[in-house]
């Protein structure tokens, strides 16, 4: 049964943090993260949503958070509504399938960007200046090439509009060497053994971000995790480095945008049924594909 949520309204529940994406419920020691149907592109949140899209991104990440249990442990503690509390009994059927309770953590102040290949800013800043954020690459990379191996590239979190890139060397200023090197470390560590994980399923990610967070004065993997909110997706079989690949994410949404004469400033325009439906079995494709299962 197809689904649409734009966003939630829970009169019993202090009122939310609405991100682009997420409504956020305050629950004292913990979150309660509901994924909405909401898009952005362009950093603007559109005035249409997608159906079902809170519910696939919330079971990959539910998926990758329970591959990558023994690389870092994650910020879930409850995901099955029949056993959340009580105040939040009678919104079940809004939360099933698209929210999680999790532990609030100390979130770490930087968005940790893992590259496989060369796409979206790290090609534009590679073409410009021959590096990306402080890691020199080889000479005569074309688009979308791949990468001698993944590379870490973080960028700040910003509050309003786009992140932009931070190096290495300005993580360390910000959270410390050792924080770093963790953060660092552990974001590869990830990368790579998701980039096992799909390529035995003919799909490569490109790029990825992770967020962290501090919890019980541990390190733990928070937000979502690789879905295609999060990162490029590419069919192996139709990989072809030297011009840009189609991605599993809102690629169809930012194409129908572009041939529109809109500042990419909000308010957004409205999205017609065809692209709705496109960006749609995109979103569940690409579920299928990584899980082999469906929306449950
Ligand atoms: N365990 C956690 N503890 C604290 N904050 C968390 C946790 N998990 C996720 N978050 C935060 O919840 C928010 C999720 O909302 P969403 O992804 O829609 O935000 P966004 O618009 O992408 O990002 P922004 O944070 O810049 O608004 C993010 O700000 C994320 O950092
Ligand atoms: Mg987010």
């Amino acid at each position: 049964m197809e689904q649409v949520l734009w966003q939630t309204q829970f009169p019993l529940l202090s009122p939310p943090r609405r991100g682009k994406v997420r409504d956020v419920y305050d629950l004292g020691e913990q979150l309660l993260i509901v994924a909405t149907d909401r898009v952005s592109a362009f950093d603007v949140v559109l005035p249409t949503a997608i159906p079902d899209k809170g519910r696939v991104l919330t079971q990959l990440s539910l998926f990758w958070f329970r591959e990558m249990e023994g690389i870092i442990e994650n910020h879930l503690v409850e995901t099955d509504v029949e056993k959340y509390p009580a105040p939040l009994e009678q919104y079940r059927n809004q939360l099933r399938g698209r929210s999680m309770i999790v532990k609030k953590a100390k979130t770490v102040p930087a968005e940790c960007v893992v590259r496989g290949y060369l796409a979206g800013s790290g090609w534009k800043d590679y073409r410009e200046t021959g590096n990306i954020c402080g890691v020199t690459l080889a000479p005569n990379l074309v688009e979308s090439a791949r990468l001698p191996e993944p590379i870490f590239t973080p960028s700040t979190k910003a509050e309003v509009g786009h992140d932009t890139n931070m190096c290495f060397a300005d993580l360390r200023t910000f959270v410390g060497q050792s924080l770093a090197e963790q953060l660092r470390d552990v974001s590869i560590g990830i990368f790579e053994k998701a980039s096992g994980v799909a390529e035995g399923r003919g799909i490569l990610i490109a790029d990825t971000k992770f967020e962290f967070g501090i919890i019980d004065g541990k390190l733990k993997v928070i937000d979502e995790m690789l879905t295609p909110d999060s990162s490029r997706f590419w069919s192996a079989k139709e990989y072809k480095p030297g011009s840009s690949q189609e991605s599993y994410d809102k690629q169809i949404i930012r194409d129908y945008l572009n041939g529109l004469d809109w500042d990419k400033t909000y308010p957004g325009p409205e999205l017609p049924p065809e692209i709705v439906e496109k960006a749609r079995a995109r979103y569940l494709e690409i579920l299928k594909i990584l899980t082999g299962k469906g929306l449950e």
